[in-house]
C-alpha cells in the first residue's frame, strides 16, 4: 500500500463520486490527501472519514483567488487531480448561452486554474503528476450535450498543451487526460432519476458500452492512481480511455 507514498495530493470535486474514489485509493497508498470541494459539508465528512493526516480544503475551482489561498496553505504538492465537473445537457437548439458558459467555467475554467497552479508550485520542488478529467465526450460527439463535449474537449487538448510546455522547461511535471464513459455517481444517476423513465434510462447507460455495464468509480480511481504514481513516469500528454470498450465500437 505505498504506490504514493510520501506524495502530497490534491483532489477537486473530492466530496463526491470519482473524486472521492480517487482521494480514498490514493490515501491509501499512501498519499496525503487534500479534498477540495465547493461542496463544504460532504467535502469535510470524506476527509474526516479518512482520518489525519488528510484534510479539506474549501474551494470553487471557478475562483482564481479561491486557488491561490489553497495553494498558499500546502507546503508542497506532488499529485492534483482535476476532477470537478457539472454536466450541463443540451442539444445545440436548446443551450443557452449562460449554461455554455456555465458549463466551461466549471470543467474548463476550472481545469486551467488547477492546472496553473500546479505548474507554478511543482515545478519549484522536482515535478509532479497532473490528472485531468476529461470524459469519451471530450474524443466523440454526443448529440444531447453540445457545451459537455465542448468542454472536455478542452481539457483533452490542454491537457496535452500543458504536458508539451512542462516537458520543454524541463520540469518533471507530467499531465494526462483520463477519458470515462458512464460511471456509477451521483452525477449519472441524478440522471437516471430525473428521466422519464429512470429504468430505461439506466439500461441505455449500461447498454452504451460493449461491456454492457457502468464502470465502477473504483475502475477510473485504479487508473488516476497509476498516473499519479512513479510506475507511470514516461507517459504525459496522453488520453486514456476508461470506457468498456466504448470507443474502439
Ligand atoms: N460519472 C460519469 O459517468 C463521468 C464520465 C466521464 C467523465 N466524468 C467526469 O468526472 C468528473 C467527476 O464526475 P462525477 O461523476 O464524480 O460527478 P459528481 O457529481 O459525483 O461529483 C462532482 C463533484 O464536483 C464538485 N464540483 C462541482 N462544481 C464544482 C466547483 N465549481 N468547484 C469545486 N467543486 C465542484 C461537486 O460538488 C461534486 O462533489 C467530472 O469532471 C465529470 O465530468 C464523469
Amino acid at each position: 500500500m505505498t504506490r504514493v507514498a510520501g506524495k502530497v495530493a490534491l483532489v477537486t470535486g473530492g466530496a463526491s463520486g470519482i473524486g472521492r474514489g480517487c482521494a480514498q485509493t490514493l490515501a491509501a497508498e499512501g498519499a496525503r490527501v487534500i479534498v477540495a470541494d465547493r461542496d463544504l459539508e460532504r467535502g469535510a465528512e470524506v476527509a474526516a472519514q479518512l482520518g489525519a493526516p488528510h484534510s479539506f480544503a474549501h474551494l470553487d475551482v471557478t475562483d482564481e483567488e479561491g486557488w491561490q489561498r489553497v495553494m498558499a496553505s500546502i507546503e508542497k504538492l506532488d499529485v492534483l487531480v482535476n476532477s470537478a465537473g457539472i454536466a450541463v445537457w443540451g442539444s445545440i437548439e436548446e443551450l443557452t448561452l449562460e449554461q455554455w458558459r456555465l458549463q466551461h467555467a466549471v470543467n474548463a475554467d476550472g481545469t486551467f486554474l488547477g492546472c496553473r497552479a500546479a505548474v507554478g508550485a511543482m515545478k519549484h520542488t522536482g515535478g509532479g503528476s497532473i490528472i485531468n478529467l476529461s470524459s469519451v465526450a471530450g474524443l466523440i460527439g454526443v448529440a444531447d450535450a453540445a457545451a459537455y463535449c465542448s468542454s472536455k474537449g478542452a481539457v483533452r487538448l490542454l491537457t496535452k498543451s500543458v504536458a508539451l510546455h512542462a516537458a520543454k522547461e524541463r520540469y518533471n511535471i507530467r499531465c494526462n487526460s483520463v477519458h470515462p464513459s458512464f460511471i456509477d455517481t451521483p452525477m449519472v444517476q441524478h440522471f437516471i432519476d430525473t428521466a422519464p423513465d429512470s429504468g430505461k434510462a439506466r439500461m441505455f447507460f449500461e447498454r452504451a458500452s460493449p461491456m454492457k455495464r457502468l464502470g465502477e468509480v473504483d475502475d477510473v480511481a485504479k487508473l488516476v492512481l497509476f498516473l499519479a504514481s512513479d510506475e507511470s513516469k514516461f507517459i504525459t500528454g496522453a488520453e486514456l480511455v476508461v470506457d468498456g470498450g466504448l470507443t474502439a465500437l
